[in-house]
């Protein structure tokens, strides 16, 4: 089969597409044909070797995938040759990744695609949705008639966030970084939304939530925490996901105070039972209508090193230039 792999880590320029033997599946496993797969941040800090992964060369890039189960192991429940499925947390402890024309999937981290929902946008939801609903549902227990504020409502995660929160019944307030991704954050139902370079994103945030942001999610890397602590309610909750490099100064007193909580988390580190959860309320709101896929463009699959230079500067250089999510095709 094709597939999109490193041999060692370093610039988009070690990967290669070639071909490499379809898997075996295990009898817990599905032979998945992959239809699309997409781009997360956490693929190019493994294949550039920016984060410690434990990685058996070749090794098969991607977390995610959408597509049709061609061969069911013995042991496998619930799913059958035929169905249409995504998964997310593969290319990660000992499990290949999804890069590929095929993909050995244990039928834990199985989700079947909605009827009439496209791989596409399945797999634009995937990581990034698992990452939304586990951050607002399991750790901050967001609640309707609460106010969330998101920094950086646009982007991958941020636009999952921002759409669920308002389905959770949530007031919204988010962040952007340029005038058409702040139009986006209000077409995915923001109630407001500010550009964070050219705009006074505390008075507007002090104007939103007079008493203060019952939750606060940071996509940003670098957290100000005294403008966070500052700007949270009573009880307020601050979720943390991004910056592993990060060592800002925190206010101990104010927060304290407050009563309010920090909920740092790494998607990755929830079992394949506790993401299911987090996938039944993705699939039944992308069933109904009400979360939408973001998407920046579509490539072949044999463009994945330009899609990880893409991502690479969006992400980590920080350009922002991505609109969306990248979807490979094998
Ligand atoms: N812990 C986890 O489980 C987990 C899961 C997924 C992702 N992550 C991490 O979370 C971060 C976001 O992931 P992603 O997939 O959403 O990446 P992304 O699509 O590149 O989005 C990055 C977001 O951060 C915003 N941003 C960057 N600098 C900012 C600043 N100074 N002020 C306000 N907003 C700023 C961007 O806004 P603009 O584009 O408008 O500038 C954009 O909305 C990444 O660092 C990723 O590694 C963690």
């Amino acid at each position: 089969m094709k597939a999109a792999f490193i041999t060692q880590t370093g610039p988009p320029e070690v990967i290669t597409v070639g071909d490499l033997p379809t898997p075996k599946p295990t009898r817990r496993q599905c032979l998945v044909k992959v239809a699309a797969v997409d781009v997360n941040p956490i693929d190019v800090y493994v294949r550039s070797g920016a984060i410690p992964a434990k990685l058996s060369f070749p090794f098969i890039l991607g977390r995610d995938l959408a597509g049709t189960i061609v061969e069911a192991g013995a042991s496998v429940k619930g799913f059958k040759a035929g169905d249409r499925v995504w998964a997310t947390s593969q290319g990660f402890e000992g499990r290949q990744g999804t890069f590929a024309e095929f993909a050995a999937v244990d039928y834990r981290w199985l989700h079947p695609i909605p009827e009439g929902v496209s791989d596409e946008d399945i797999v634009a939801l995937s990581l990034t949705g698992v990452t939304a609903q586990l951050g607002l549902v399991r750790n901050a227990g967001l609640k309707a008639g609460e106010t969330l504020f998101v920094n950086g409502g646009s982007g991958g995660v941020g636009a999952c966030v921002v759409q669920m929160a308002k389905i959770l019944g949530a007031r919204v307030i988010a962040t952007a970084g340029t005038d058409q991704k702040v139009a986006a954050c209000r077409d995915l139902g923001a109630d407001q939304a500010v550009n964070y370079k050219t705009e006074d994103v505390v008075a507007a945030v002090k104007a939103f939530a007079p008493d203060g942001v019952n939750v606060w999610w940071e996509n940003a890397r670098e957290p100000d925490f005294d403008r966070t602590v500052a700007l949270l309610a009573m009880r307020g909750r601050m979720v943390l996901m991004a910056g592993r490099e990060a060592r800002p100064p925190f206010p101990v007193g104010p927060f304290y105070v407050k009563d309010c909580s920090l909920h740092g988390f790494a998607m990755f580190n929830a079992s394949a039972r506790e993401q299911r959860a987090a996938a039944n309320s993705i699939n039944r709101w992308v069933a109904e209508g009400k979360l939408r896929a973001r998407i920046d463009r579509v490539l072949p699959l044999s463009q994945a090193a330009e899609a990880h230079r893409l991502q690479e500067e969006s992400t980590v250089q920080k350009t922002g230039a991505l609109a969306g999510k990248l979807v490979l095709k094998p």
